[in-house]
């Protein structure tokens, strides 16, 4: 039931009513204040009668119905209402102006109502003496079609382009309720998608049904994934009278298609880094056997210098090992240990690192834990790597010093429960641009980064049925590692 927008007295006592007045299948529903204003309506009044909720709300009733018996209402305020209603215990007949310019023949029942804040107003219950639209078989079929909730229905009107009927689901994806969008024109509802506009204006006109179009629907920052289909309603002489809007919600569907996609893509590098790594490990360990040859016959010979550029060469060759090695994780089926692991245990053998670094940056780190975490089943070493990667990143974010909280605890229960660590820096969060694709190797913002830190880390949680999740705001980022236990 549309509503004044404005908190009026009478409005208050309406609310009850109101919620009932739009389940009610057959009966037109109008209030009307001591001037005689209309100030509620239902949308099956709406629907009847062809206005939009704009065009008669606050506007007098006499704008609706010549009728004499709201004559002098305006004039005389309350007491006209209560006279009104002595006159007409009984429903009378009422002929109503239609927007069309026909009239709609109902009987009204008035019914006087106190305001809960002062002041009467009267509600008008309405049923029409022609048959509604709905009765037959196949109007019920619409009808029915009119109220289901899985998918979005609209349907228009060819001459006019407004929206003849609406059902909930549509309604919530254009973001008003049915009374605000009943006869109003599709166009003020699609701002915002004009390809899709013109689409359905194009179908209408040309007689073209649209099938499957996918579209992207947003509103206030929510985006739904859609199909839409718009079907044709041709009128007896032939031509087309109208149209019928269908929506299917696939944003499900569509996240699942991005998620096999990214696992195909990360296949495939996986593929061609393990490869690749394996083609480099190979060479690279020749190298490293001969640069240490030379190391020590640098030394020998105490050729300083030399020895010095040596040994830089044995610590950039190490980091190149290390990176193949990371390639290596990405890909290769790997031997993972399967062991008891205390948290607390792998956090007090990081603790000291990460204090240490920390210390670099200015930042203070802190780990504590909710009681005695459980064991999990994992590998130690592994839950280090992943720990200490989080850690850093948290750290290398913060780089005007700042705070790196670790809080460990358990969630969930039975199947569900997990070891819970979050890792919350005060950094100034993950870079909009990127954030979809923290988890994807090769994808950073840092200098020296690789970009491999967070994707290992994500394999490494995979293979023992865990999880990391990121959440970022201007304060800072959250990273949420889970580990069944
Ligand atoms: N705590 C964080 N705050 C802000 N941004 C972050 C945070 N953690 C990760 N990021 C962003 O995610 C990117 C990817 O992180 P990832 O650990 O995978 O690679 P990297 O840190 O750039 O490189 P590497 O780990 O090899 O040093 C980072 O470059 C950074 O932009
Ligand atoms: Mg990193």
């Amino acid at each position: 039931m549309y509503e004044i927008p404005q908190a009026s007295a009478e409005q208050l006592s309406f609310q009850q009513i109101g919620k009932y007045s739009e389940q009610l299948p057959n009966t037109m529903i109008l209030a009307i204040n001591e001037r005689a204003e209309i100030i509620q309506c239902n949308s099956l009044f709406l629907k009847e009668t062809g206005y939009t909720a704009a065009d008669i709300l606050l506007r007098s009733i006499q704008v609706i119905t010549d009728s004499e018996r709201f004559s002098n209402t305006e004039t005389e305020g309350s007491a006209a209402l209560e006279q009104f209603q002595q006159l007409s215990v009984e429903p009378f007949p009422l002929a109503l102006n239609k927007a069309s310019g026909d009239l709609l023949r109902v009987t009204c029942m008035p019914i006087l109502n106190k305001a809960e804040t002062g002041g009467n107003y009267m509600l008008l219950l309405l049923h029409s003496l022609e048959p509604l639209s709905g009765g037959s078989l196949v109007q019920q079929f619409g009808e029915t079609m009119l109220s289901d909730d899985h998918i979005g229905v609209i349907l228009l009107d060819r001459h006019t382009r407004s929206i003849i009927d609406i059902n909930p689901l549509a309604s919530q994806l254009l973001g008003f309720p049915k009374t605000s969008i009943m006869n109003e024109i599709l166009m003020k509802f699609f701002a915002n998608a004009p390809n899709e506009y013109a689409l359905i204006c194009q179908s209408l006109d040309e007689g073209i049904p649209v099938r499957n179009y996918p579209l992207t629907w947003i509103f206030e920052d929510r985006h739904t994934e859609l199909l839409m289909d718009v079907g044709l309603l041709h009128s007896p002489p032939g031509g087309v009278a109208g149209a019928y809007i269908i929506f299917k919600d696939v944003t499900n569907l569509r996240s699942l298609e991005k998620q096999v996609l990214r696992s195909d893509r990360l296949a495939m590098i996986g593929q061609v880094a393990a490869g690749a790594a394996h083609e480099i490990r190979n060479p690279l360990t020749a190298i490293r056997g001969f640069v240490q040859i030379f190391r020590k016959t640098t030394i020998e010979r105490g050729m300083n210098k030399e020895a010095e550029y040596t040994e830089i060469m044995l610590v950039e060759l190490d980091r190149i090992n290390e990176l193949v090695n990371e390639f290596l994780m990405l890909s290769k089926p790997r031997k993972t240990m399967n062991e008891w692991v205390n948290v607390e245990s792998v956090m007090r053998e990081i603790m000291p690192i990460i204090a240490s670094e920390g210390l670099l940056y200015g930042v203070t780190v802190s780990w504590t834990s909710e009681g005695q975490l459980p064991f999990v089943t994992a590998d130690h070493e592994m839950l280090k790597q992943v720990y200490l990667n989080i850690c850093k990143n948290g750290i290398e974010a913060m780089t005007q010093g700042g705070e790196l909280t670790i809080k460990g605890y358990t969630a969930g229960e039975g199947k569900e429960r997990s070891l819970v660590i979050d890792f919350t820096d005060t950094g100034p969060g993950i870079l909009e641009s990127i954030i979809d694709r923290i988890f994807d190797p090769f994808v950073t913002t840092k200098a020296n980064g690789t970009g491999l830190g967070l994707s290992v880390c994500q394999r490494i949680m995979h293979d023992f049925g865990g999880s990391i999740r990121a959440v970022s705001t201007e304060i800072g980022s959250c990273f949420t590692v889970d580990l069944p236990y």
